[in-house]
């Protein structure tokens, strides 16, 4: 499946990201500020990220673009260009046209609707793409994530009891499902 390089959004623009380095410090930049909710939610914010993965997950970014298995969007807002997060499309199944979204948003981003119009303006082209079923996942407790899943009009599937180790908590945690089918 293909998506296109560029999603323009009410307030946004979308766009894949291109590896430079000017790219990593901008991203990194905001990374740093939000490590502490990040950290809390998503295995790869170590506390002690650096530029260097950041530039390495560009770069692997731009490789799953071009491989057609994996497409994350660099989040900016149209009128400032402001960087503001990170919206993907990740786990692509082709065989049976799933695919899952994942997201954040920096600190300085947060409370202002802007994932939930990411979230709802990729979908649009994942399913024209001829993705059927789009997941989130999160953890339970992360009811902020949940808060985008549900006003994004996601249907909570279930519970998976215990299915992750959360490194952050030190014990097992449950994730919760979310669905979208095409034309719902
Ligand atoms: C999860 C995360 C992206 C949610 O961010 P968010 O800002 O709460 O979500 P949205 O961008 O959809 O914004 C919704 C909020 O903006 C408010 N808002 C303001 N203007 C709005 C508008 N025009 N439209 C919609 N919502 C608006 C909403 O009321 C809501 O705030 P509230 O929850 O305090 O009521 C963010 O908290 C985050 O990055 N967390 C850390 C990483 C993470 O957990 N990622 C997900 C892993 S599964």
């Amino acid at each position: 499946m293909i998506l296109p390089e560029k999603i323009v959004t009410n307030r946004m623009i979308l766009e894949q990201p291109v590896p430079t380095f000017a790219l990593a410090e901008e991203v990194y930049a905001k990374v740093a500020l939000s490590i502490e909710s990040l950290h809390r939610w998503l295995p790869w914010a170590k506390l002690d990220y650096s530029v260097e993965e950041e530039f390495a997950y560009i770069y692997h970014v731009q490789q799953k673009w071009q491989e057609k298995t994996g497409f994350a969007y660099l989040m900016r807002n149209s009128k400032t260009n402001r960087f503001l997060g990170i919206v993907d499309l990740v786990k692509i199944d082709e065989k049976n046209k799933i695919g899952e979204i994942g997201y954040w948003l920096s600190n300085d981003a947060v409370g202002n609707g802007y994932m939930t119009e990411a979230v709802q303006a990729l979908e649009i082209h994942c399913f024209a793409a001829g993705i059927n079923r789009l997941i989130i996942r999160n953890d339970t407790q992360n009811l902020r994530s949940a808060n985008v899943a549900l006003r994004a009009g996601y249907h909570l599937d279930g519970v998976m009891r215990q299915d992750r180790w959360d490194e952050v908590m030190q014990k097992f945690a449950d994730t919760n499902i979310w669905s979208k089918l095409k034309g719902e």
